[in-house]
């Protein structure tokens, strides 16, 4: 019932095991839920070969269980610099300890998940891996890392371990390594379904300069809460994108916040420093450009913590203050680092060496190529806050709204996103995209209605208010007036006494959701990951379980089921 990812034997509950029957704990430390689905596939892979598999978050086990265990596969994602996910930390934090088990009867591979825009790309993934071969444990086979894309590459792993999965101890740490790192780059392998999409001239080292054409606030209360739509020009026939695409901007800082910053240093604006793979340059340059000087890590509060020894930070610092930590790093930036402590930073390569690599920002594209023509237009929440006695604001975001003109050019490129595509013409779809979440699907509408696409569509919308914050309402009434928007549903959580959500929404019209499941419709679900993608995949259980008249552990199959036949599709940040 399963598509097997292993080839052979056939993936069938009756297929005898070709091996003896292996127990294995499969753990996984997820954000968005990506680790956890593939832990649970795998593990039902592993059952389906004979194998006795268990599956637990890593938030649920100490280093003490993983000794007792004989063969484990970690499925580990990370996020920020270079991080576990919070529910990941504390165990991290025993491994790494003194206090850490030996794991000399261990036999483990890991596969990373990550996203190579970071900086710190799948390090969590990586640190465990050799942690654990630090601890004496033996690899089946080496980690294998992915870049958000994850699918193929993870297939490619469970092929390569399949090999591995018997009773003979594996040849111990040999491992194939094929990249610099170390580490088997899995989705390098041709594994990979061909791509039938055109290759991109612009890419991130080598952005094309669009100019900005059309800048106008989507919400009314920008007092509240500014939304932006913009359109940038794409006069170059190498730069092309489908729907689902995201694009890139490199964004600069904030001048006044880097010359702030500068004026709490003892060196001068023009002291060089050095970057990897950029050379040297001065410090301002790099502060403005290459260098992300709003967020706070643990790295840059250890650091000031160092230099200064701050009864205030070295407590922070200790491993049961985690929580109070992530506070104090939440809503402060390095600008009150440097005015609490003056004379902390003495040199411009100190001051270089702490900050993390400025990473482009994506945003989801809200434009059609068969509409809009030579266009990209993206929706952008801009991100302003004050914490601190302090005005603070994303890097990008304030920037497109605040520092640039009309008639300049950005640096942009497009990302492709191969997973979230519009299904075939006639396929009915389903979308979820509450906030900026909507920009793909603004996308795919125009796009379907532009190609004439007969197939159903069904958005779920969610803002603060309908007053201020429907985005693309005009647009929306006359595609649901037309017809080519068969339902729009809103949900506006701010207009009446209690909270409605999207997924409110969902279980509301379940009855009739899951009969548009029936009919084959696909399911796209777009915007934040932390909390509303959770919710909404909650709902959808909830719906599979009412309506398709199955317990929590059918529906649960009926989702993966989803997933597996690429019917449910997730752009979730
Ligand atoms: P709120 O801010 O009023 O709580 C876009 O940001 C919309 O998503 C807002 O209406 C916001 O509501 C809502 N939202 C907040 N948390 C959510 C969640 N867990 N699930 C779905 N929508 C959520």
């Amino acid at each position: 019932f399963l598509a097997g990812i292993f080839s052979n034997p056939p993936a069938s509950a009756v297929a005898a095991p070709a091996v003896a029957s292996l127990k294995f704990g499969v753990y996984f430390a997820s954000q968005s839920g990506t680790a956890e689905r593939l832990a649970k596939k795998l593990a039902k892979e592993l059952k389906l070969q004979g194998h006795i598999a268990e599956v637990a978050s890593l938030a649920k086990i100490k280093p003490a269980d993983l000794a007792q265990q004989e063969n484990a596969l970690l499925l580990l994602s990370t996020y920020g610099e270079g991080d576990p996910p919070e529910s990941a930390v504390a165990f991290r934090d025993a491994l790494f300890s003194d206090s850490a088990p030996e794991l000399k009867t261990l036999r483990y591979s890991v596969f990373a998940l990550g996203d190579s825009h970071y900086e710190h790309f799948c390090k969590f993934g990586i640190d465990m891996d050799e942690r654990l071969q630090s601890l004496g444990a033996t690899r089946f086979v080496p980690a294998a890392v992915s870049d958000v894309d994850v699918d193929a590459p993870f297939a490619q792993w469970v092929a390569d371990l399949k090999p591995h999965l018997s009773h003979k101890p594996a040849e111990s740490n040999v491992a194939i390594q094929n990249n610099a790192t170390g580490h088997v780059l899995a989705g390098d392998t041709p594994a990979a379904p061909p791509a039938a999409e055109q290759p991109h001239l612009f890419t991130r080292e080598n952005p094309y300069f669009s100019e900005l054409r059309e800048r106008r606030a989507l919400t009314r209360d920008v007092s509240s809460k500014l939304t932006m739509h913009l359109s940038l020009a794409l006069d170059n026939p190498q730069m092309h994108y489908q729907p689902g695409d995201a694009c890139g901007v490199i964004a600069e800082n904030d001048p006044a916040l880097v010359d702030e910053i500068l004026s709490l240093v003892p060196f001068a604006d023009s002291s060089s420093v050095d970057l990897p793979k950029l050379g040297s340059m001065a410090v301002r340059e790099a502060l403005l450009r290459h260098l992300q000087p709003t967020r706070l890590s643990r790295k840059i509060v250890q650091h000031f913590a160092d230099r200064t020894g701050a009864k205030e930070l070295t407590t922070l610092l200790l491993p049961e203050e985690a929580g109070q930590l992530d506070r104090f790093m939440w809503d402060r930036g390095i600008i009150d680092l440097l005015h609490a402590y003056p004379g902390a930073i003495t040199a411009a390569a100190e001051l270089a060496g702490m900050l993390p690599r400025l990473a482009p920002r994506l945003y989801s594209i809200s434009s059609s190529p068969a509409a809009h023509g030579r266009e990209v237009h993206c929706t952008i929440a801009v991100v302003r806050y004050r914490s601190h006695n302090r005005e603070r604001g994303g890097i990008a975001s304030t920037m497109l709204a605040d520092r640039v003109d009309l008639g300049a050019k950005l640096p942009i490129y497009i990302q492709p996103n191969k997973k979230f595509r519009l299904p075939a013409a006639d396929v009915p779809m389903i979308m979820v995209g509450p906030g900026t979440g909507i920009a793909p699907f603004r996308s795919f509408l125009h796009e379907r209605q532009a190609l004439g696409h007969k197939g159903r569509n069904w958005l779920f919308f969610g803002e603060r208010s309908a007053a201020t914050d429907f985005l693309y309402c005009e647009e929306l009434r006359s595609m649901t007036d037309s017809g080519h928007l068969t339902r729009l549903d809103t949900a506006f959580s701010r207009d009446q006494a209690h909270k409605i959500y999207v997924q409110d929404r969902m279980i509301e019209h379940g009855a009739e959701l899951w009969r548009w499941l029936q009919d084959g419709a696909q399911l796209y679900v777009c915007g934040d990951a932390s909390r509303m993608a959770k919710d909404v995949d909650a709902a959808l259980h909830t719906v599979v379980e009412q309506h398709g008249a199955m317990d929590a552990e059918a529906a649960k199959d009926f989702v993966s089921q989803l997933h597996d036949d690429r019917r449910y599709h997730r752009d979730v940040y």
